[in-house]
């Protein structure tokens, strides 16, 4: 057999995130390296890449130097300036996946539902509503769902109008049916592509987890694998979910969240182009994580096997009601629980609601991964410290 040399390659990631810094942390075991662009250079990533780019998400001057540095260039976050990185990409400066132009259909939510709507994938009734001062839109009936066209993320940006008092969020939106949910699920789809011909060369699916949330919060605080739907219901939801990254011809890990009604229907509520929180017990639990997934899948390489080893649950942990220095009770009593996984972002401040870390419980059976994320949650608290 030739040798050849190690085929080092440099991943460009936009934004800073804890999404970057498991990128980063599995691109280095790989024997990729990373560079990290995003304006705090104490944000997660930056702290674990082999370089960075300190720059704002929308500054033209540091993308060009992040493509200029990478071969591949990814995403953690979509909100970019995605028109100077299409003119880098046209320039040859990097490979760029997903595309900045599929990432511009997504992160519109009324673009998103456009799309999903003419290649027939299942979803919500909506309308675009592009001034939610005047009156409800034609169609629309109270109560509905208001969702901001872009900018929302972990549910602001959402709101439910129960009557023509309610207050509206401010910006283009989206006017869309409160769903009656009886479950929510994720799928994670890879998606890679030849780079000679753009065609797919690989689509794998993990199997549909559930998602549970705060519904005073609209966050999810929860991630169970498996979902506990029938094996017909999975079926559906993985073809929904692969219909709908074929729709955009997404290149990477795309998880696509999914509402089970309870009128049986199965539909897409959005899509994320990049790996996602629904993922992150993969890590654990799965033969090949999605950020390990996500890294081949924009590389080109053979995609690994999506498939679940183990139960798993995922618990956020968000910031506790004060704004402050992180604090903690029961990291040692949390190290006793078995199979328990505690990863830390290493943020600061720690706020109330914002994703300081996650918890990763396994077991023999969903059952006791549960018992077992039950017990982290009452002994493991945050808060921050004020003063
Ligand atoms: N049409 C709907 N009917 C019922 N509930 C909905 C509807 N749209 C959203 N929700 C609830 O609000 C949550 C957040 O909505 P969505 O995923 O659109 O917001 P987001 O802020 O973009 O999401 P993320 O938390 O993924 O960043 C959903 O997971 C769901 O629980
Ligand atoms: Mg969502």
């Amino acid at each position: 057999m030739t040798m050849e040399r190690i085929p080092y390659r440099t991943i460009g990631i936009v934004g800073g995130g804890q999404l970057g810094l498991m990128l980063c942390d599995v691109a280095r075991r790989m024997a990729l390296k990373t560079v990290v662009l995003d304006a705090n250079p104490q944000s997660p990533a930056l702290r674990r890449a082999d370089a960075t780019v300190v720059a704002d998400l929308f500054d033209r001057e540091g993308l060009r130097e992040l493509c200029e540095r990478s071969d591949i260039v990814t995403f953690e976050i979509e909100h970019t300036d995605t028109r100077a990185l299409s003119d880098f990409a046209e320039q040859g400066r990097a490979v760029i996946a997903p595309s900045p132009a599929v990432l511009e259909r997504i992160r519109d939510k009324g673009l998103q539902r456009q799309t999903l709507a003419r290649h027939n994938v299942p979803q919500p009734y909506s309308v675009l509503w592009d001034e939610p001062a005047a009156g409800p839109p034609d169609g629309m009936a109270f109560p509905f769902v208001q969702k901001l066209r872009t900018g929302g993320y972990d549910g602001r940006g959402v709101s439910v109008l129960g009557n023509p008092a309610s207050a509206r969020l401010q910006g283009p939106s989206i006017a869309e049916e409160l769903v009656v949910l009886e479950v929510e699920l994720a799928v994670i789809v890879a998606r890679s592509c030849d780079p000679g011909t753009g065609e797919t060369q690989e689509m794998r699916s993990y199997a549909p987890v559930r998602m549970d949330f705060d519904s005073s919060l609209n966050i999810c605080t929860r991630v169970v694998a498996p979902s506990g739907v029938s094996a017909a219901m999975e079926r559906r939801a993985i073809e929904i979910a692969e219909a709908a990254v074929s729709a955009f011809g997404i290149v990477g890990v795309c998880a696509v969240e999914l509402f089970v009604a309870a009128d049986g229907r199965i539909l897409v509520n959005e899509l994320a182009p990049r790996p996602h929180n629904s993922g992150h017990l993969s890590i654990e639990a799965h033969a090949t994580s999605q950020f390990e997934q996500h890294l081949r899948a924009v590389c080109s390489l053979p995609l690994g096997s999506p498939e679940l080893l183990r139960p798993a649950v995922m618990l956020n942990l968000l910031g506790g009601a004060h704004s402050g220095l992180p604090v903690c009770r029961g990291y040692r009593e949390l190290c006793a629980v078995p199979e328990t996984h505690l990863h830390w972002y290493d943020k600061s401040p720690c706020a109330p609601g914002r994703k300081m870390g996650h918890i990763t419980c396994l077991g023999d059976t969903v059952e006791e991964a549960m018992n077992r994320a039950d017990q982290a949650e009452r002994l493991f608290a945050l808060d921050g410290l004020s003063g």
